[in-house]
């Protein structure tokens, strides 16, 4: 095992870049964290140390608050061998972002992005040294998700692959290397799944929970499709559904029964009602 970096950059303290952030300090990482202006470095801060206190409370050893800094300048960012890139999915931001960091980082460095969606070699088409940039597909909630997507666009090259893959073995956490392509592994697969389940509601096949039970029971899924497609959110389950038909074709349409249950409001735990009902949101 290698270890992480010494320094290691985030740019976009959200949900994602506060939960990257904290894994790297957990692992004994000094970590810069960019954000786009005081109120948002202040609502970073206060998430790291969130994250960071709820380690402490389950007694785990937790470095103190000199081990990260928060700011706007990307300067922060001269030291560091890795730099993660995590605002909103939006590829214009997202070009902006990433050219502000390949602009501040050493010439070594490994630039990444934490896109659940968009393409690496698109967003590589902005940058200088497209070789050393890959997707690091982090998964929510990070602290406690083991699994990592090492997203390879076509240019990136193998350091860059072999360095990424080290240093999420030294999270913890274990990397999967997917090339370039739509949802790379995990959505596509998990959302093939769903929309299948969801299917089968509608065709009367069987009851939401005994189809969940067949995953659960016939094939070892720790939680059936259609609970996990409430957790997701079905606006956002069907929203990576557009984008994979409009790549992949057919496979993907969504069912109808899908875009009736978001025009009506139903979109899982978070409305209270999806494919079961949730009273804890
Ligand atoms: P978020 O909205 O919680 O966080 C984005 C952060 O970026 C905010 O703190 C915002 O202030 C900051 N930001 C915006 N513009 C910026 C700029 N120009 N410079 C620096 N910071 C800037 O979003 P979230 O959920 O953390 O998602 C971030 C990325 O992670 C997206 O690409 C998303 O697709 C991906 N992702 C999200 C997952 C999720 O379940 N939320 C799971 C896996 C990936």
């Amino acid at each position: 095992m290698s270890g992480v970096p010494q320094n290691v950059g985030v740019i976009g303290g959200g949900r994602m870049g506060a939960g990257i952030a904290h894994a790297f300090l957990m692992a004994g990482a000094r970590v810069h964290v960019v954000e786009q202006d005081a109120g948002a470095v202040a609502a970073a801060s206060d998430r790291v140390r969130g994250l960071l206190q709820g380690s402490r409370e389950r007694g785990m050893p937790v470095p103190d608050d000199t081990a990260f800094t928060l700011g706007t300048d990307a300067a922060a960012f001269a030291e560091c061998a890795l730099v993660v890139e995590a605002v909103p999915e939006d590829p214009g931001l997202k070009a902006a972002a990433l050219t502000r960091a390949e602009a501040a980082i050493g010439e070594s460095a490994v630039l990444a992005t934490n896109t659940s969606s968009l393409s690496i070699g698109e967003l590589a088409a902005v940058l200088r040294r497209p070789g050393s940039f890959l997707g690091m597909h982090f998964f929510n909630p990070v602290p406690s998700s083991k699994l990592v997507e090492v997203v390879l666009g076509a240019q990136t090259d193998a350091s860059a692959r072999e360095l990424a893959t080290g240093w999420i073995e030294a999270l913890g956490k274990t990397p999967i290397v997917v090339h370039d392509a739509p949802g790379f592994a995990s959505s596509r697969l998990g959302v093939a799944l769903g929309l299948e389940a969801i299917r089968m509601v509608e065709e009367g096949v069987a009851s939401a929970p005994d189809i969940d039970l067949a995953m659960q029971l016939g094939y070892g899924h720790p939680m059936g499709p259609l609970r996990t497609t409430d957790i997701v959110g079905l606006d956002v389950r069907l929203a990576i559904a557009e984008e994979l038909h409009a790549r992949l074709g057919d496979r993907f349409a969504a069912p109808d029964l899908l875009r009736r249950m978001v025009a009506e409001g139903r979109l899982g735990r978070k409305s209270g009602q999806g494919f079961y009902e949730w009273s804890e949101r």
